[in-house]
């Protein structure tokens, strides 16, 4: 048996950290060959991920998500216990029977709402959230999350401003109307998004992304055009960055992790009309641990990782616990999806924090 002292000695040794087995509260895991050639990354970090249902055609009733499942699942190993926890697209035909099958399902945990044309296969999605109402209450009653892309579509909103204004045209009246819904403001990027997150009710967090943690809207720019620095809702100024960074470490549970792992095929980001989406589920977690570690809040990153979004959600925190090492580490340039390839985040850089594996 390890003794308790040594365990102890883990905790807080500035080389390693234990914490429990964090979980990944936003993730796109696409399906059939790329499925199979992704979601191994995600099942050696995390227990379980929020599973996004922007498939094309997408996922729109519990029997759709529970056929997704058992494809995610049918391309892992029995040894890995790795929990895709699956979503619901909503449409203009999304139906009060569709939130009755999901409090009836054990897999299914929440809708996600994309307003139409706001990012990659989002054309299904909302086109009047007036007409969603009845569904909303009947979420709000069953408690079931709604999870929002908050960016507005208006071609006349500069793109660096749909967040803000999302949140003041759509999202403060929604959060008004319907008290006690609970609503997660998916990958949070401006200083606004933050504020409005800590004055809002306990009913609304936010997931924060590795990207808008490390970078701000220059990287797109550095030296040419960078596309696999594009991802929705796009990088934004440096002093967002901070904001970001300052509430993901402060350890405030309305926050929690939420890679948004996006991964297009190489040809799809370099190109003419680059697809919009950042591949980071293969070194995630590292990541976070480093920024938290060069934040010097390293003793924040259980809360963040492995216990806001578990309460938020009303799950339990998981048992297991994972250690990360201070061990350097080359990222690959590019990685196998399905018949082609990807570029992931940090592709051929060195992180400075490395999983263990059992
Ligand atoms: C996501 C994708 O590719 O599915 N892209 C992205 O830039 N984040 C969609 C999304 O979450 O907006
Ligand atoms: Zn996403």
């Amino acid at each position: 048996m390890i003794p308790f002292w040594f365990t102890e000695y883990l905790r807080v040794n500035m080389e390693s950290i234990t914490i429990i087995q964090p979980d990944d509260f936003h993730l796109h895991l696409r399906d059939e060959e790329a499925l199979n050639s992704i979601v191994h990354d995600s099942a050696r970090q995390f227990a379980r991920a929020i599973v996004m249902p922007n498939l094309k055609p997408p996922v729109t009733s519990v029997e759709i998500a529970m056929d997704y499942r058992k494809r995610i699942l049918a391309c892992l190993s029995e040894d890995t216990n790795f929990q895709p926890l699956m979503t619901l697209y909503l449409t203009d035909k999304t139906s009060s029977e569709d939130i009755d099958d999901i409090e009836n399902s054990e897999h299914v945990h929440a809708v996600k709402y994309y307003p139409a044309g706001a990012t990659t296969n989002s054309e299904f999605g909302v086109t009047n959230l007036e007409k969603s109402y009845p569904v909303l209450e009947k979420m709000r009653d069953a408690g079931v999350p709604l999870l929002i892309h908050g960016e507005v579509t208006d071609p006349d909103v500069d793109p660096f401003d749909r967040e803000k204004v999302f949140i003041e045209n759509v999202l403060a009246p929604l959060i008004q109307k319907f008290e006690g819904l609970k609503v997660v403001l998916e990958h949070i990027t401006t200083r606004e998004a933050v504020d409005f997150i800590i004055q809002g009710p306990a009913t609304l967090a936010a997931t924060i992304t590795p990207q808008h943690l490390l970078y701000n809207r220059g990287a797109l720019f550095k030296n040419g055009l960078r596309p696999h620095y594009y991802c929705l809702p796009v990088l934004k100024r440096e002093e967002h960055r901070q904001a970001i960074v300052n509430a993901a470490i402060s350890g405030n549970e309305k926050f929690f992790l939420g890679t948004d792992s996006a991964p297009h095929a190489i040809g799809d980001k370099e190109n003419d009309c680059g697809c919009a989406g950042i591949y980071s589920a293969f070194n995630a977690l590292e990541i976070y641990t480093q920024i938290f570690d060069e934040q010097g809040c390293l003793d924040k990153l259980e809360l963040f990782a492995s216990v806001n979004g578990a309460k938020f959600y009303g799950l339990a925190v998981n048992t297991h616990k994972v250690t990360l090492v201070k061990q350097s580490w080359d990222i690959p340039k590019s990685l196998p999806f399905g018949y082609s390839e990807l570029i992931p985040l940090m592709a051929g850089e060195t992180l400075q924090w490395k999983l263990q594996t059992a």
